[in-house]
């Protein structure tokens, strides 16, 4: 290279340096693979910060939708964050999609409880619809309310329209008359966990007590069916028994059809699939922040019935599922059945820190199967 040559370079990357292309671009197409477990950084070079979170597929990008996690505290002080990717290997940041309040009326307030936002598109209204888990400002996990909020654009802003509990003065219907008409009461019993009180909460005890103000929502997702139909999946009643509730055309509104899944299972976190006419739910049982051993369920419709299987992970430290908790899977698109477990490894000692475990799905007998992998990549899925 000629003297002259090597000025010309070096002034280039000045100017480039300049016009702002610096390390955020050298981190643009960084990952050809993952990680899981391991520090993922944006654009910008920063740890990704959207756990429990949902990737919503509009216009060949996928968009990531998550919980923003301070140093110490689970609670909510920035909102719902989202980053976008084309090849889900790299993401870029795209800010904060749903802000949280400055005031202390909002439900939204700071310091409340955001947790596993999803965001799904309505083709008809051209709307952008987020549901998410939220718990009042003071009030520990005992709302148990769900948020809806609405944006025009995919990364927001979005726009608090509702929240509270699911289906009030409904049943759900899967429930007996018998079991709606039942007289015993929650009141009836001085200790929980007892074989008497498992059997009233299968019996819909808790449905019945929540029956006028409304069903509980804790950890959730959202599924679109093939048809466009939506429903909220949702641990309810005590975090003892899944709900299935269909949203309106609109998915502003439930429909008033909902069901029961499990009762007295004891599961949360669902993440839920679609495969060859198929529905797949993969959920975890309740221990917290811990991690505990992941559950399979299927069903031929969405509505149920759902079948439980044994825990689809295998290997070492499958019993803890590698160390996470499921909360969406991802349907690789341009791959024939290709779909990705998303989890959260929580540490909720420094929250900011917990990591990202995501998995192939992978197949035996047409039944999912979890795999730990150091690193993989997407070509995983090419000879199925
Ligand atoms: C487990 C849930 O899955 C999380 O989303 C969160 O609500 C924690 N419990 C709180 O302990």
């Amino acid at each position: 290279m000629n003297c002259k040559t090597y000025l010309y370079l070096t002034l280039l990357i000045v100017v480039l340096s300049c016009c702002g292309f610096t390390p955020a671009d050298k981190n643009q197409n960084r990952y050809a693979s993952f990680s899981p477990g391991e520090v993922w950084e944006d654009d910008q070079g920063v740890a990704i910060n959207a756990h429990g979170g949902g990737i919503l597929y509009y216009q060949d990008t996928y968009y990531w939708f998550g919980e923003h996690k301070g140093e110490r505290s689970n609670a909510a002080f920035v909102g719902v964050t989202c980053y976008s990717s084309t090849d889900l290997y790299n993401w870029r940041n795209e800010g904060v999609a749903l802000s949280v309040s400055d005031n202390p009326e909002s439900p939204i307030v700071k310091g409340s409880t955001i947790e596993r936002p999803k965001v799904i598109y309505n083709a008809k209204t051209g709307k952008f619809v987020m549901y998410f888990h939220l718990e009042l400002i003071g009030r520990g996990y005992e709302a148990a309310h769900v948020g809806v909020a609405v944006s025009d654009q995919v990364t927001g802003p979005y726009r608090l329209v509702k929240h509270g509990r699911v289906n009030a003065g409904i049943w759900p219907m899967n429930m007996t008359e018998e079991q709606r008409n039942s007289n015993v009461k929650h009141t009836d019993f001085e200790q929980w966990w007892t074989p008497e009180w498992m059997a009233a909460i299968k019996d819909g005890l808790l449905v019945r007590r929540d029956f006028e103000g409304g069903q509980m929502s804790r950890d959730m997702t959202l599924f679109v069916d093939d048809d466009g139909k939506a429903y909220h999946i949702y641990a309810s009643e005590e975090n003892l028994t899944l709900q299935i509730a269909e949203l309106t055309d609109d998915y502003l509104d439930y429909t008033g059809n909902y069901v029961r899944v499990e009762p007295g299972g004891h599961n949360e976190a669902p993440a839920i699939f679609k495969k060859g006419g198929r529905y797949f739910m993969i959920t975890s049982g309740c221990t917290g922040w811990d991690p505990n051993a992941a559950r399979l369920l299927t069903a031929e419709r969405v509505m149920g019935t759902w079948t439980l299987h044994p825990n689809p992970a295998r290997g070492e430290d499958a019993d803890l599922t590698f160390q996470s908790q499921s909360t969406f899977v991802i349907p690789v698109q341009g791959k024939r059945d290709a779909f990705i477990f998303m989890a959260d490894r929580w540490r909720p000692r420094r929250p900011i820190d917990g990591r990202y475990i995501w998995l192939p799905i992978l197949f035996e007998d047409g039944m999912p199967v979890l795999k730990w992998f150091d690193e993989w990549d997407l070509s995983i899925f090419n000879n199925k």
